[in-house]
């Protein structure tokens, strides 16, 4: 399949899980917190499978060709991130900014989610080719390092979000070990 059409098929498909997760909240019985929660967690899926790409296609060459995917995935893993922020603000806070900073005040789970956000934008603001031009290619890979930071303190926030200890989050945290362990060791 030419690139174009397997990104236009990536960016359908994730269209289509956007279209069902915000279908499934309706329908379910508190659309605030399960269209927050999944947006969280997709973020997370879609963050970690951006970081697979390099890995995967050392060990299977032939599938560079799907490199390309990798700038499809990390963006809507920043659009499901505007969704989780979006409903925050918007549908559990209804922009009741007072109300906002009074729950982000010492509280270091929602400052994990904050700080991680911030880095996604920069991240997805630098993701075009200007952006790799704009101070030479050293710079823009260093500024896509910040995926690092940012998916560890997104995985700390999910962490921090559950009252039970779950094997969700676990998981994800260590396959985000297994990656940092692979870079550390294998990329130049
Ligand atoms: C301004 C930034 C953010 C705010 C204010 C925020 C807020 C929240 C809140 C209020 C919860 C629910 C906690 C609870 O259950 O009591 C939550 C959960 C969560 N957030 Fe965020 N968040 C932010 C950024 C992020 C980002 C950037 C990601 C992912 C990249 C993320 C992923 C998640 C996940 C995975 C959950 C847990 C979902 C679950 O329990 O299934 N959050 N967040």
């Amino acid at each position: 399949m030419p690139q174009a059409a397997l990104r236009l098929a990536l960016h359908l498909a994730l269209l289509v899980v956007l279209v069902w997760m915000v279908q499934e909240a309706v329908a379910g019985a508190d659309l605030v917190t399960e269209l927050r929660d999944a947006s969280g967690r997709w973020s997370l899926y879609l963050l970690l499978l951006s970081l697979c790409f390099t890995p995967v296609t050392r060990l299977r060459p032939a599938w560079r060709v799907y490199i390309p995917l990798r700038r499809v995935t990390g963006l809507w893993a920043f659009a499901f991130a505007c969704v989780h922020v979006l409903v925050w603000i918007s549908l559990e806070f209804a922009f009741d900014w007072r109300g906002m900073w009074q729950e982000i005040v010492g509280n270091l789970f929602i400052w994990l989610g904050i700080i991680s956000f911030a880095l996604l934008k920069v991240l997805a603001a630098s993701s075009n080719r200007k952006a790799q031009r704009w101070r030479g290619y050293q710079y823009w890979r260093f500024i896509h390092t910040l995926i690092y930071p940012a998916l560890g303190m997104a995985l700390g926030h999910y962490f921090m979000a559950q009252k039970l200890p779950e094997w969700q989050p676990m998981l994800l945290i260590s396959v985000f070990i297994v990656l940092l362990v692979w870079r550390w060791r294998y990329a130049d």
